[in-house]
Protein backbone atom coordinates (compact mmCIF):
# COMPACT_ATOMS: atom_id res chain seq x y z
CA UNK A 1 0.00 0.00 0.00
CA UNK A 2 0.81 3.31 -1.01
CA UNK A 3 2.65 5.20 2.70
CA UNK A 4 0.08 8.09 2.68
CA UNK A 5 -2.69 5.75 2.02
CA UNK A 6 -1.65 3.76 4.97
CA UNK A 7 -0.57 6.37 7.33
CA UNK A 8 -4.58 7.59 6.89
CA UNK A 9 -5.65 4.41 8.23
CA UNK A 10 -2.20 4.15 11.12
CA UNK A 11 -4.23 5.67 13.91
CA UNK A 12 -4.15 5.60 17.76
CA UNK A 13 -5.77 2.77 18.94
CA UNK A 14 -7.07 2.07 22.33
CA UNK A 15 -9.00 -1.62 22.48
CA UNK A 16 -7.49 -4.83 21.34
CA UNK A 17 -8.20 -8.41 19.98
CA UNK A 18 -6.32 -10.67 22.39
CA UNK A 19 -4.38 -12.29 20.09
CA UNK A 20 -0.75 -12.52 20.37
CA UNK A 21 1.53 -10.36 18.25
CA UNK A 22 3.34 -12.63 14.94
CA UNK A 23 6.38 -14.32 16.69
CA UNK A 24 9.57 -11.34 16.23
CA UNK A 25 7.27 -8.57 15.41
CA UNK A 26 8.43 -6.73 18.58
CA UNK A 27 11.99 -7.53 17.64
CA UNK A 28 11.91 -6.04 13.97
CA UNK A 29 10.07 -2.77 15.83
CA UNK A 30 13.13 -2.18 18.25
CA UNK A 31 15.75 -2.97 15.41
CA UNK A 32 13.38 -0.55 12.62
CA UNK A 33 13.60 2.50 15.63
CA UNK A 34 17.15 1.67 16.50
CA UNK A 35 18.46 2.92 12.91
CA UNK A 36 16.08 5.63 12.30
CA UNK A 37 17.56 9.17 12.03
CA UNK A 38 18.78 10.81 15.53
CA UNK A 39 20.18 13.88 16.67
CA UNK A 40 24.21 14.10 16.15
CA UNK A 41 23.73 9.97 16.01
CA UNK A 42 24.07 9.97 19.07
CA UNK A 43 21.13 7.19 19.54
CA UNK A 44 20.27 8.02 23.34
CA UNK A 45 17.01 5.90 23.22
CA UNK A 46 16.74 2.58 25.21
CA UNK A 47 14.07 0.22 24.54
CA UNK A 48 12.62 -2.67 26.59
CA UNK A 49 10.14 -4.62 24.51
CA UNK A 50 7.22 -6.14 26.54
CA UNK A 51 5.60 -9.65 25.99
CA UNK A 52 5.72 -12.03 28.90
CA UNK A 53 2.25 -12.01 30.10
CA UNK A 54 3.21 -11.16 33.68
CA UNK A 55 4.68 -8.14 32.75
CA UNK A 56 2.07 -7.39 30.09
CA UNK A 57 -0.74 -7.60 32.60
CA UNK A 58 1.14 -5.77 35.42
CA UNK A 59 1.48 -2.73 32.58
CA UNK A 60 -1.87 -2.12 32.22
CA UNK A 61 -3.02 -0.25 35.56
CA UNK A 62 0.36 2.46 35.03
CA UNK A 63 -0.90 3.75 31.68
CA UNK A 64 -3.94 6.31 31.43
CA UNK A 65 -5.95 6.50 28.21
CA UNK A 66 -8.09 8.98 26.19
CA UNK A 67 -8.26 12.63 28.43
CA UNK A 68 -10.81 13.69 25.91
CA UNK A 69 -13.48 11.08 27.13
CA UNK A 70 -14.24 9.65 30.40
CA UNK A 71 -12.98 6.73 31.61
CA UNK A 72 -15.37 4.22 31.38
CA UNK A 73 -15.59 4.56 27.45
CA UNK A 74 -11.67 5.26 26.61
CA UNK A 75 -9.76 3.06 29.13
CA UNK A 76 -9.83 -0.60 27.95
CA UNK A 77 -11.12 -3.24 29.97
CA UNK A 78 -9.68 -6.73 30.72
CA UNK A 79 -10.17 -8.32 27.30
CA UNK A 80 -9.91 -4.70 25.69
CA UNK A 81 -6.16 -4.48 26.32
CA UNK A 82 -3.05 -4.68 24.40
CA UNK A 83 -0.88 -7.37 24.45
CA UNK A 84 2.48 -6.02 24.12
CA UNK A 85 4.63 -3.22 24.48
CA UNK A 86 8.05 -0.73 23.51
CA UNK A 87 8.69 1.08 26.84
CA UNK A 88 11.40 3.79 25.66
CA UNK A 89 13.96 5.27 27.71
CA UNK A 90 16.70 7.98 27.94
CA UNK A 91 19.07 8.89 29.97
CA UNK A 92 18.36 11.60 32.39
CA UNK A 93 21.42 13.82 30.50
CA UNK A 94 20.39 13.53 27.10
CA UNK A 95 20.00 16.57 25.55
CA UNK A 96 16.03 17.34 25.81
CA UNK A 97 15.39 18.52 22.52
CA UNK A 98 17.32 16.51 20.46
CA UNK A 99 16.07 13.23 21.89
CA UNK A 100 12.34 14.36 21.91
CA UNK A 101 12.68 14.62 18.61
CA UNK A 102 14.62 11.41 18.05
CA UNK A 103 11.43 9.81 20.57
CA UNK A 104 8.88 10.55 17.86
CA UNK A 105 10.97 9.60 15.20
CA UNK A 106 11.50 6.14 16.78
CA UNK A 107 8.11 5.90 17.73
CA UNK A 108 6.18 7.04 14.77
CA UNK A 109 8.59 4.32 12.62
CA UNK A 110 7.43 1.49 14.96
CA UNK A 111 3.94 2.41 14.73
CA UNK A 112 4.14 2.30 10.72
CA UNK A 113 5.90 -0.91 10.97
CA UNK A 114 3.33 -2.74 13.06
CA UNK A 115 0.56 -1.16 10.96
CA UNK A 116 2.19 -2.65 7.50
CA UNK A 117 1.27 -5.83 9.43
CA UNK A 118 -2.45 -4.84 10.24
CA UNK A 119 -1.16 -4.27 14.65
CA UNK A 120 -2.38 -1.16 15.89
CA UNK A 121 -1.00 0.86 18.61
CA UNK A 122 -0.63 4.31 21.09
CA UNK A 123 2.01 6.23 22.01
CA UNK A 124 0.93 6.87 25.96
CA UNK A 125 2.90 10.05 27.53
CA UNK A 126 0.52 9.13 30.07
CA UNK A 127 2.24 6.52 32.16
CA UNK A 128 3.28 6.32 35.74
CA UNK A 129 7.16 6.29 34.40
CA UNK A 130 8.54 5.40 38.53
CA UNK A 131 5.88 2.21 38.42
CA UNK A 132 7.38 1.05 34.83
CA UNK A 133 10.86 1.78 35.66
CA UNK A 134 10.32 -0.55 38.62
CA UNK A 135 8.54 -3.53 37.48
CA UNK A 136 11.27 -3.82 34.24
CA UNK A 137 14.04 -2.74 36.39
CA UNK A 138 15.14 -0.07 34.01
CA UNK A 139 18.14 1.52 35.12
CA UNK A 140 18.39 4.45 37.39
CA UNK A 141 20.73 6.64 34.91
CA UNK A 142 17.78 6.59 32.42
CA UNK A 143 14.43 7.68 32.74
CA UNK A 144 11.17 5.55 31.35
CA UNK A 145 9.56 8.60 28.46
CA UNK A 146 6.64 6.96 26.71
CA UNK A 147 5.07 3.63 25.80
CA UNK A 148 3.76 2.38 22.65
CA UNK A 149 1.16 0.04 23.04
CA UNK A 150 0.09 -2.63 20.56
CA UNK A 151 -2.34 -4.88 19.55
CA UNK A 152 -4.85 -6.17 17.12
CA UNK A 153 -6.87 -3.29 16.81
CA UNK A 154 -11.09 -3.75 17.81
CA UNK A 155 -12.35 -0.48 17.05
CA UNK A 156 -12.23 1.82 14.11
CA UNK A 157 -10.76 4.89 14.05
CA UNK A 158 -11.78 7.46 11.38
CA UNK A 159 -10.22 10.62 10.27
CA UNK A 160 -12.66 13.45 9.85
CA UNK A 161 -12.59 17.52 8.91
CA UNK A 162 -11.72 19.65 11.74
CA UNK A 163 -12.64 22.91 11.70
CA UNK A 164 -10.34 25.89 13.64
CA UNK A 165 -11.73 27.41 16.49
CA UNK A 166 -14.05 24.52 17.60
CA UNK A 167 -12.88 21.47 19.48
CA UNK A 168 -10.73 19.27 17.77
CA UNK A 169 -11.17 16.01 20.65
CA UNK A 170 -11.55 12.78 19.25
CA UNK A 171 -15.08 11.22 20.43
CA UNK A 172 -16.80 7.82 19.73
CA UNK A 173 -19.98 6.80 18.34
CA UNK A 174 -22.22 3.98 20.29
CA UNK A 175 -19.92 1.13 18.78
CA UNK A 176 -16.76 3.16 20.90
CA UNK A 177 -15.59 3.66 17.33
CA UNK A 178 -13.45 6.48 17.11
CA UNK A 179 -13.15 10.15 14.70
CA UNK A 180 -10.50 11.93 14.90
CA UNK A 181 -10.77 15.56 13.63
CA UNK A 182 -7.95 16.98 11.85
CA UNK A 183 -7.73 20.61 9.98
CA UNK A 184 -7.92 20.74 6.35
CA UNK A 185 -4.45 21.03 4.92
CA UNK A 186 -4.78 24.73 3.74
CA UNK A 187 -5.47 25.37 7.23
CA UNK A 188 -1.98 23.94 8.42
CA UNK A 189 0.42 24.55 5.61
CA UNK A 190 0.80 27.07 2.82
CA UNK A 191 2.68 26.34 -1.07
CA UNK A 192 4.71 29.06 -1.84
C1 LIG B 1 3.18 12.43 22.31
C2 LIG B 1 1.85 11.73 22.41
C3 LIG B 1 1.36 11.38 23.64
C4 LIG B 1 0.13 10.70 23.76
N1 LIG B 1 -0.29 10.26 24.98
C5 LIG B 1 -1.46 9.58 25.08
C6 LIG B 1 -1.88 9.04 26.32
O1 LIG B 1 -1.20 9.16 27.34
N2 LIG B 1 -3.06 8.37 26.36
C7 LIG B 1 -3.83 8.17 25.24
O2 LIG B 1 -4.88 7.52 25.33
N3 LIG B 1 -3.44 8.66 24.04
C8 LIG B 1 -2.28 9.35 23.93
N4 LIG B 1 -1.86 9.82 22.71
C9 LIG B 1 -2.69 9.60 21.52
C10 LIG B 1 -3.34 10.92 21.07
O3 LIG B 1 -4.46 11.20 21.89
C11 LIG B 1 -3.75 10.76 19.59
O4 LIG B 1 -2.58 10.68 18.83
C12 LIG B 1 -4.60 11.95 19.12
O5 LIG B 1 -5.83 11.98 19.78
C13 LIG B 1 -4.86 11.90 17.63
O6 LIG B 1 -5.38 10.64 17.26
P1 LIG B 1 -4.66 9.84 16.10
O7 LIG B 1 -3.35 9.32 16.68
O8 LIG B 1 -5.58 8.73 15.74
O9 LIG B 1 -4.40 10.81 15.00
C14 LIG B 1 -0.63 10.44 22.59
C15 LIG B 1 -0.11 10.80 21.33
C16 LIG B 1 1.11 11.42 21.24
C17 LIG B 1 1.67 11.73 19.87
Amino acid sequence: MDLPVLYDSCRTYRRFLQKPLEPGLLRTLVDVARKRSCGRNSQWLRFVAVEQPENVKAMQPLLHWAAALPKEIGTPKEGEQPVAFVVVAKPRNASPMISDIDLGIALDAMAITAWQKGVGSAILAAVDRKKIAALLEIPEDLEVNIVLALGYPAHKSTLVSGEEGKSLDYYVDGNRDYYVPKLPLEKVAEFK
